[in-house]
Protein backbone atom coordinates (compact mmCIF):
# COMPACT_ATOMS: atom_id res chain seq x y z
CA UNK A 1 0.00 0.00 0.00
CA UNK A 2 1.61 3.40 -0.81
CA UNK A 3 0.02 6.31 1.63
CA UNK A 4 0.88 9.49 0.31
CA UNK A 5 0.24 12.22 3.10
CA UNK A 6 -0.85 15.47 1.99
CA UNK A 7 -0.16 18.16 4.29
CA UNK A 8 -1.53 20.88 2.13
CA UNK A 9 -1.09 23.96 3.93
CA UNK A 10 -2.02 22.60 7.41
CA UNK A 11 1.26 22.96 8.69
CA UNK A 12 3.19 26.11 9.26
CA UNK A 13 5.46 25.10 12.29
CA UNK A 14 8.94 23.69 11.55
CA UNK A 15 8.44 22.24 14.97
CA UNK A 16 5.35 20.26 13.74
CA UNK A 17 6.89 19.22 10.20
CA UNK A 18 9.38 17.93 12.20
CA UNK A 19 7.77 15.36 14.78
CA UNK A 20 5.39 14.72 11.46
CA UNK A 21 8.12 13.75 10.06
CA UNK A 22 9.57 11.73 12.72
CA UNK A 23 6.59 9.60 13.13
CA UNK A 24 6.38 8.70 9.01
CA UNK A 25 10.38 7.24 9.83
CA UNK A 26 8.98 5.28 12.90
CA UNK A 27 5.64 4.03 11.08
CA UNK A 28 7.49 3.08 7.95
CA UNK A 29 9.26 -0.18 9.59
CA UNK A 30 6.15 -1.72 8.33
CA UNK A 31 6.89 -3.97 5.23
CA UNK A 32 3.12 -3.39 3.96
CA UNK A 33 3.31 0.51 3.41
CA UNK A 34 5.45 2.73 1.06
CA UNK A 35 4.88 6.39 2.80
CA UNK A 36 5.21 9.67 0.81
CA UNK A 37 5.03 12.66 2.42
CA UNK A 38 3.42 15.75 0.33
CA UNK A 39 5.01 18.65 1.92
CA UNK A 40 5.25 22.14 1.26
CA UNK A 41 7.72 23.22 -1.15
CA UNK A 42 9.70 24.93 1.79
CA UNK A 43 10.26 21.99 3.92
CA UNK A 44 11.40 20.04 0.98
CA UNK A 45 14.91 21.63 1.50
CA UNK A 46 14.19 20.89 5.17
CA UNK A 47 13.63 16.78 4.89
CA UNK A 48 15.74 16.19 1.67
CA UNK A 49 19.40 16.82 2.92
CA UNK A 50 20.37 13.30 3.84
CA UNK A 51 17.38 11.49 3.85
CA UNK A 52 18.23 7.74 3.90
CA UNK A 53 15.02 6.72 5.49
CA UNK A 54 12.32 4.61 3.79
CA UNK A 55 9.92 7.90 4.04
CA UNK A 56 9.95 9.66 0.29
CA UNK A 57 9.32 13.35 -0.26
CA UNK A 58 6.85 14.42 -2.69
CA UNK A 59 5.78 17.61 -3.65
CA UNK A 60 2.34 19.24 -4.01
CA UNK A 61 2.46 20.83 -7.12
CA UNK A 62 5.45 21.47 -10.05
CA UNK A 63 5.76 24.09 -12.33
CA UNK A 64 4.53 23.38 -16.55
CA UNK A 65 7.38 26.05 -17.76
CA UNK A 66 11.16 25.14 -17.95
CA UNK A 67 12.07 28.73 -18.24
CA UNK A 68 14.66 30.29 -15.95
CA UNK A 69 12.85 33.84 -16.17
CA UNK A 70 9.72 32.68 -14.17
CA UNK A 71 9.66 33.89 -10.84
CA UNK A 72 7.54 32.15 -8.15
CA UNK A 73 7.91 28.92 -10.12
CA UNK A 74 9.29 25.49 -9.10
CA UNK A 75 10.27 23.72 -11.59
CA UNK A 76 10.67 20.22 -12.39
CA UNK A 77 14.34 19.68 -12.26
CA UNK A 78 14.62 21.76 -8.85
CA UNK A 79 12.65 19.30 -7.45
CA UNK A 80 14.55 16.13 -8.87
CA UNK A 81 17.88 17.62 -7.39
CA UNK A 82 16.24 17.10 -3.99
CA UNK A 83 15.53 13.74 -4.11
CA UNK A 84 11.56 14.52 -4.70
CA UNK A 85 10.06 11.40 -6.01
CA UNK A 86 6.48 12.12 -6.34
CA UNK A 87 4.75 15.51 -7.05
CA UNK A 88 0.65 15.76 -6.61
CA UNK A 89 -0.64 16.69 -10.06
CA UNK A 90 -3.72 19.01 -10.71
CA UNK A 91 -5.70 18.41 -6.96
CA UNK A 92 -8.96 19.81 -6.87
CA UNK A 93 -7.26 22.84 -4.78
CA UNK A 94 -5.36 23.76 -7.80
CA UNK A 95 -7.83 23.14 -10.18
CA UNK A 96 -10.14 24.93 -8.43
CA UNK A 97 -7.78 28.14 -8.47
CA UNK A 98 -7.97 28.01 -12.62
CA UNK A 99 -5.55 25.43 -13.85
CA UNK A 100 -6.89 23.85 -16.77
CA UNK A 101 -6.73 19.97 -18.00
CA UNK A 102 -4.04 21.47 -20.51
CA UNK A 103 -1.61 22.91 -18.01
CA UNK A 104 -2.15 19.71 -15.26
CA UNK A 105 -0.89 17.41 -19.31
CA UNK A 106 2.14 19.62 -19.03
CA UNK A 107 3.18 19.39 -15.47
CA UNK A 108 2.80 15.51 -15.64
CA UNK A 109 5.18 15.31 -18.93
CA UNK A 110 7.22 17.95 -17.11
CA UNK A 111 7.30 15.53 -14.04
CA UNK A 112 7.86 12.41 -16.22
CA UNK A 113 10.46 13.50 -18.20
CA UNK A 114 12.42 14.82 -15.18
CA UNK A 115 12.28 11.54 -13.31
CA UNK A 116 9.08 12.17 -10.63
CA UNK A 117 6.26 10.41 -10.70
CA UNK A 118 3.41 12.10 -11.14
CA UNK A 119 0.31 11.21 -9.07
CA UNK A 120 -2.79 12.62 -11.47
CA UNK A 121 -5.62 13.78 -8.91
CA UNK A 122 -9.18 13.35 -10.82
CA UNK A 123 -12.55 13.61 -9.23
CA UNK A 124 -15.92 14.67 -9.70
CA UNK A 125 -17.80 18.14 -7.59
CA UNK A 126 -21.06 15.88 -7.29
CA UNK A 127 -22.74 13.07 -8.64
CA UNK A 128 -25.23 13.42 -11.25
CA UNK A 129 -28.11 10.70 -11.73
CA UNK A 130 -27.13 10.73 -15.44
CA UNK A 131 -23.96 9.73 -14.67
CA UNK A 132 -22.13 12.58 -16.44
CA UNK A 133 -19.34 12.42 -13.61
CA UNK A 134 -18.25 9.32 -15.49
CA UNK A 135 -17.14 11.56 -18.76
CA UNK A 136 -15.77 14.40 -16.43
CA UNK A 137 -13.54 11.66 -15.27
CA UNK A 138 -12.48 10.16 -18.43
CA UNK A 139 -11.63 13.69 -19.93
CA UNK A 140 -9.51 14.28 -16.84
CA UNK A 141 -7.53 11.40 -17.66
CA UNK A 142 -7.78 11.50 -21.60
CA UNK A 143 -6.09 15.15 -21.31
CA UNK A 144 -3.25 13.92 -19.15
CA UNK A 145 -2.21 10.79 -21.31
CA UNK A 146 -2.55 12.14 -24.68
CA UNK A 147 1.02 13.89 -25.11
CA UNK A 148 2.53 10.82 -22.90
CA UNK A 149 4.39 7.36 -24.24
CA UNK A 150 3.73 4.11 -23.97
CA UNK A 151 6.50 3.91 -20.78
CA UNK A 152 5.60 7.40 -19.57
CA UNK A 153 1.68 6.24 -19.17
CA UNK A 154 2.85 3.12 -17.17
CA UNK A 155 4.73 5.57 -14.39
CA UNK A 156 1.56 7.49 -13.86
CA UNK A 157 0.16 7.11 -10.41
CA UNK A 158 -3.89 8.31 -10.55
CA UNK A 159 -5.44 9.56 -7.30
CA UNK A 160 -9.35 9.23 -7.82
CA UNK A 161 -10.60 12.27 -4.81
CA UNK A 162 -14.16 12.89 -5.75
CA UNK A 163 -14.01 16.40 -4.60
CA UNK A 164 -17.50 16.27 -2.31
CA UNK A 165 -15.98 13.83 -0.43
CA UNK A 166 -12.18 15.86 0.75
CA UNK A 167 -12.04 17.60 4.02
CA UNK A 168 -15.24 15.54 5.77
CA UNK A 169 -15.25 12.69 8.24
CA UNK A 170 -14.93 8.91 7.26
CA UNK A 171 -18.99 9.12 7.54
CA UNK A 172 -19.17 11.22 4.33
CA UNK A 173 -16.44 9.48 2.39
CA UNK A 174 -17.07 7.26 -0.62
CA UNK A 175 -18.31 4.06 -0.38
CA UNK A 176 -16.86 0.58 -0.69
CA UNK A 177 -18.84 -0.30 -3.09
CA UNK A 178 -18.47 2.95 -5.06
CA UNK A 179 -15.26 2.68 -5.05
CA UNK A 180 -14.67 -0.36 -6.82
CA UNK A 181 -17.21 0.59 -9.35
CA UNK A 182 -14.99 4.16 -9.85
CA UNK A 183 -11.68 1.43 -9.83
CA UNK A 184 -13.17 -0.59 -12.78
CA UNK A 185 -14.10 2.40 -14.84
CA UNK A 186 -11.11 3.96 -14.59
CA UNK A 187 -9.25 1.00 -15.70
CA UNK A 188 -12.03 0.68 -18.32
CA UNK A 189 -10.99 4.09 -19.77
CA UNK A 190 -6.66 3.10 -19.06
CA UNK A 191 -7.53 0.10 -21.27
CA UNK A 192 -8.68 2.52 -24.43
CA UNK A 193 -5.20 4.50 -23.70
CA UNK A 194 -2.81 1.51 -23.17
CA UNK A 195 -2.51 -1.34 -25.16
CA UNK A 196 -2.64 -5.12 -23.54
CA UNK A 197 -2.46 -5.30 -20.01
CA UNK A 198 -0.80 -2.40 -19.20
CA UNK A 199 -3.93 -0.58 -17.67
CA UNK A 200 -4.42 -3.54 -15.12
CA UNK A 201 -0.47 -2.45 -13.94
CA UNK A 202 -1.33 1.33 -13.23
CA UNK A 203 -1.25 2.02 -9.76
CA UNK A 204 -4.75 4.07 -8.94
CA UNK A 205 -5.07 5.26 -5.18
CA UNK A 206 -7.98 6.90 -2.95
CA UNK A 207 -8.23 10.30 -1.27
CA UNK A 208 -11.07 11.89 0.00
CA UNK A 209 -11.57 11.65 4.06
CA UNK A 210 -9.69 8.61 4.18
CA UNK A 211 -9.46 8.08 7.77
CA UNK A 212 -8.54 5.06 10.44
CA UNK A 213 -11.79 4.26 10.33
CA UNK A 214 -12.51 3.27 6.75
CA UNK A 215 -9.09 2.81 4.69
CA UNK A 216 -8.89 -0.78 5.59
CA UNK A 217 -12.71 -1.83 4.32
CA UNK A 218 -12.12 1.02 1.25
CA UNK A 219 -8.78 -1.41 0.65
CA UNK A 220 -9.95 -4.54 1.08
CA UNK A 221 -13.55 -3.62 -1.00
CA UNK A 222 -11.86 -2.17 -3.79
CA UNK A 223 -8.47 -3.03 -4.73
CA UNK A 224 -6.90 0.13 -4.37
CA UNK A 225 -3.04 0.79 -4.24
CA UNK A 226 -2.96 3.50 -1.58
CA UNK A 227 -4.33 6.33 0.00
CA UNK A 228 -4.10 9.80 -0.03
CA UNK A 229 -5.25 11.32 3.30
CA UNK A 230 -5.45 14.81 4.12
CA UNK A 231 -6.55 16.26 6.91
CA UNK A 232 -5.55 12.86 8.59
CA UNK A 233 -2.26 13.15 7.49
CA UNK A 234 -0.99 15.48 9.82
CA UNK A 235 -3.19 14.61 13.29
CA UNK A 236 -0.07 12.34 14.63
CA UNK A 237 -2.72 9.78 16.07
CA UNK A 238 -4.84 9.90 13.30
CA UNK A 239 -2.14 9.25 10.49
CA UNK A 240 -0.93 6.63 13.01
CA UNK A 241 -3.37 4.94 13.40
CA UNK A 242 -4.54 5.22 9.79
CA UNK A 243 -0.89 3.48 8.98
CA UNK A 244 -1.15 0.60 11.19
CA UNK A 245 -4.69 0.04 10.00
CA UNK A 246 -3.18 -0.71 6.79
CA UNK A 247 0.04 -2.30 7.98
P1 LIG B 1 -8.89 14.94 3.11
O1 LIG B 1 -8.03 15.52 1.89
O2 LIG B 1 -8.28 13.62 3.51
O3 LIG B 1 -8.75 15.98 4.19
O4 LIG B 1 -10.27 14.78 2.63
C1 LIG B 1 -7.60 14.70 0.85
C2 LIG B 1 -7.05 15.54 -0.25
O5 LIG B 1 -7.62 16.61 -0.54
O6 LIG B 1 -6.06 15.17 -0.88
Amino acid sequence: MLIVANWKAYVASKEKAKKLFALAKKLSASRKVKLALAVPAPYIGLFAKGNTSGVALAAQDVSDVMDATETGETIAPLLRDLGVKYVLVGHSERRARGETDAVIAQKVKRALVNGITPILCVGERERDEGARYLALIRAQIESAFTGLSPKERLAVIIAYEPIWAIGKTSDDAIQPTDLQEMILYIRKVLGELMPGRAASQVKIIYGGSAEPENVKVLARASGVAGFLPGHASVDPAMFAKLVKALS
